[in-house]
């Protein structure tokens, strides 16, 4: 086989064979294939395209190019669940206790933030002490006994999706949707998990910025996980404004905890049931959404989710304390409102524009070396659909640099659109896909 011939069958817009995907694949991690030629074979499937059967070959090429965890040492059914990424969005934070503690087994891996998203380990991290450097058999001994772990994506997982993604992020290949399906879901099939519920974002502040790619991305993805032979079932959620009210790590951990005490914002709350209420029935823990739902409200209710997630704090090295005094997590030394300079209902939110004041405050990694501010960040006032009068907040900045509040304050400003007309919020959840 040749690698000349393979790019010259994709230009000329025919199928590749799953032997052709597994030669490149195996080519390409083990350094035989250059990246030049890997370069012209991303550009013939970004205009040509893959059809259902090469993407599913791709994602197990990819799924299989390094470590396939082997996750059978835990007894049950182990569910995953994977968000596209936007703003605000904290919720593995409060929706893995809540599940673990309805007693289905939490074993995820997890990313750390790049740009305006941000990741879970980070905000993890909030907690002192707090570690996803865990060994394997740490984290499925973690998992048999308090029914959850979380674990920092390990070098050998789908290392060939690590390396195309870092070519197709500069060779502007990424935003293919097989590609995409299939890097995301290559990482969730080597992960090991047996059912996978995955958020898919759509509006501003997500990756995919139309409902209608939203739902094409979460369709391909549907179908690789069911046709991997992993239950699979997709959300697709708002990403049109922030989710609940917290942008920035710390604050988001507070959130989570708030939500965990049944205080938290009811869009946040609301989505944390449709994920959970999904994962009890992919884990054989409930027969339908309504049994589901009330399992979760009563680990919520009897403060059982929120004991489940200082369990897993201590049991990473962290320390529990904050999550039963939040004050105790990173503070910022400033907290400023950000006040609204007219009357008017908030019409749009811009929401990337969002998580960008919230990386100029220093909470997000403008490359990933970046250091990260835990306590910096934004708690929105006022959110689409609300009624505000001139001098009220918006929004509340928590920063410890001036000259970065005032870049962010100036972004801020832009992001909001007020209007006289009232507004209604966009809808939370827009598709379900089972
Ligand atoms: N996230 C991924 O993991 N892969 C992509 O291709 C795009 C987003």
């Amino acid at each position: 086989m040749r690698m000349y011939d393979i790019i010259m069958k994709k230009r000329n817009g025919e199928k590749l064979t799953p032997e052709e995907i597994g030669f490149f694949i195996t080519g390409y991690t083990r350094g035989d294939i250059p990246d030049y030629q890997v370069s012209a074979l991303m550009m013939a499937v970004y205009f040509q395209g893959m059809d259902e059967e090469e993407t599913l070959a791709l994602t197990m090429a990819m799924a299989h190019s390094g470590d396939m965890l082997d996750l059978s040492a835990i007894g049950g059914i182990k569910v995953d669940k994977h968000s596209t990424g936007g703003v605000g969005d904290k919720t593995s934070l409060a929706l893995a206790p809540m599940v673990a503690a309805c007693g289905v087994k939490i074993a995820k891996m997890s990313g750390r933030g790049l740009g305006h998203t941000g990741g879970t380990i980070d905000k993890l991290e909030s907690f002192a002490g707090f570690s996803t450097a865990i060994s394997l058999d740490h984290f499925i001994r973690q998992v048999n006994e308090i029914g959850i772990s979380i674990m920092g994506q390990t070098a050998d997982l789908a290392p060939a999706d690590k390396k195309l993604y870092a070519l197709r992020d500069v060779t502007a290949t990424v935003d293919n949707m097989s590609l995409i399906a299939s890097s995301i879901m290559s990482k969730k099939l080597a992960a090991g998990a047996d059912a996978i519920v995955l958020d898919v974002k759509t509006g501003s502040g997500a990756f995919m910025k139309t409902l209608e790619d939203s739902l094409a991305l979460a369709r391909e993805m549907v179908r690789i996980g069911n046709g991997a032979g992993r239950r699979t079932m997709a959300v697709v959620s708002d990403m049109d404004q922030p989710l609940g009210r917290a942008v920035g790590n710390a604050l988001e951990v507070k959130e989570a905890i708030d939500t965990l005490g049944g205080q938290g914002p009811e869009d946040f709350m609301e989505l944390c049931m449709t994920l959970g209420s999904r994962m009890l029935m992919a884990g054989g823990r409930a027969e339908d959404e309504k049994e589901a739902r009330d399992m979760l409200r009563q680990a919520v209710d009897s403060g059982a989710a929120l004991d489940k997630l200082a369990d897993f704090v201590r049991a990473q090295g962290g320390d529990p304390a904050a999550v039963y005094d939040p004050d105790l997590l990173p503070a910022a030394t400033h907290v400023e409102p950000i006040l609204a300079c007219t009357d008017g209902y908030i019409r749009r939110i811009q929401c990337d524009e969002i998580g960008v004041c919230s990386l100029l405050l220093g909470g997000g990694r403008e490359t990933k070396d970046s250091q990260i501010d835990l306590s910096v960040g934004l708690v929105l006032a006022a959110k689409v659909g609300d009624y505000v009068k001139a001098g009220q907040p918006l929004a509340y900045m928590h920063y410890n640099d001036p000259a970065r509040a005032e870049a962010a304050l100036e972004r801020f400003h832009r992001a909001y659109t007020l209007d006289r007309e009232p507004t209604c919020a966009p809808p939370l959840i827009h598709q379900i896909l089972e």
